[in-house]
């Protein structure tokens, strides 16, 4: 195994055998939001017990929290992880609590720096006070975002980090506070950095869900700029493949690219939606100002969690279809 990203190997970590139905305890933030309830979902199947942290934003998905609170090994606490003064027996920490809009960031970033920094160090913090045999891993998710653009070939985990709005600011100091905290006081820890997630059940705000929502009510859907920049898409389920990967088989305090195979400008997804929906083109788009700090394309590398036997498997083309006839926009209304 290679050496690890961000501390000495200190700490000779537990790797967990999730497979079989071991019943794990893996405490999970922002398990209500778009990736952390696919994430739950699939670890309720596989027989684990699940706490799930969140403070219940905007994002936050009403249908979801009904469905859940109904599974016998689910137990959730509505708190802010910036807030949070106990930390639950757990065998790990995923942690996906996060204010994830850009747009948002580039409005008011108060509440970016103290869910995506300071709630990041009060897991972290949380994690440290426990006796060393008793402390979870700790998995951060983060993002391809804080690299930066990639105009000349895709970022590695050992890139520079050059976040360019203040969303992927606040998540590359997180970044920064867990890779010290694993350092400094021998913490377990692993950072995810998927790309553009799409899926169903997303909240209307990011380009697919709000796009859908706007084309069905007959309006049409908005893109920065000329609609020419380029995000690699990842299906949310190959994401929920990627996390629990690294749980499983992940070296200590290392760094996991996870990134998609689709390469899009975001015109030509907005084309496709229009056609899925039925919404001829000369009435499916509307061009707004270019986004402040704009990223032309981002694109990463993930051979390093390919080689633990990781590939997405999901096509955009193929699974397109079915996320827009399911997008309900109701169901955070
Ligand atoms: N969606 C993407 O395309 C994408 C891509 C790469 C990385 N990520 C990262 O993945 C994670 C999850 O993203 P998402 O799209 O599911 O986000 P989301 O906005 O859909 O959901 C976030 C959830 O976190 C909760 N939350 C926010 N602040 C909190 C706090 N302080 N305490 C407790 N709960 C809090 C919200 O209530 C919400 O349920 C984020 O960390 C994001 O940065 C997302």
């Amino acid at each position: 195994m290679s050496e690890p990203d961000f501390a000495h190997n200190h700490v000779i970590a537990e790797r967990l055998n999730l497979a079989n139905g071991s019943g794990r305890i893996i405490l999970v933030t922002g398990g209500f939001g778009f990736i952390g309830k696919h994430f739950i979902r699939r670890c309720l199947e596989a027989g684990h017990h699940i706490i799930n942290v969140d403070r219940v934003n905007y994002a936050a998905d009403r249908l979801v929290r009904a469905e859940f609170a109904k599974h016998p090994n689910y137990r959730v606490q509505e708190q802010d992880i910036a807030a949070l003064d106990h930390l639950s027996e757990c065998d790990v920490i995923v942690n996906f609590a996060a204010e994830s809009h850009v747009d948002n960031s580039i409005s008011d970033n108060t509440k970016f720096c103290l869910s995506n920094i300071l709630g990041v160090q009060r897991l972290l913090e949380l994690v440290r006070v426990k006796q060393p045999a008793d402390r979870p891993r700790f998995i951060h998710i983060s993002t391809d975002e804080v690299y930066g653009e990639a105009l000349d070939g895709p970022h590695h985990e050992t890139s520079i980090l050059r976040p360019s709005n203040p969303y992927s600011a606040t998540k590359a100091a997180a970044d920064m506070l867990v890779m010290s905290w694993a350092r400094t006081y021998h913490l377990d820890c692993n950072i995810v950095r998927p790309t553009n997630n799409y899926g169903p059940h997303q909240y209307p705000e990011k380009l697919i869900p709000k796009s859908c929502a706007r084309l069905k009510r007959g309006r049409p859907a908005l893109l920065h700029g000329n609609g020419s920049y380029v995000r690699c898409w990842l299906h949310v389920e190959d994401t929920v493949d990627a996390v629990l990967t690294v749980i499983e088989k992940g070296a200590a305090n290392t760094i996991y690219n996870a990134g998609g195979v689709d390469y899009l400008q975001n015109i030509e997804i907005v084309r496709r939606l229009a056609q899925i929906i039925g919404v001829p083109e000369t009435k499916a788009f509307g061009f707004t100002e270019d986004r402040l700090g704009q990223d032309r394309r981002y694109s990463i590398d993930s051979a390093r969690l390919n080689a633990l036997g990781w590939r997405p498997k999901r096509s955009f083309d193929k699974e397109i279809e079915s996320i827009v006839e399911q997008s309900e926009f109701q169901r955070f209304l």
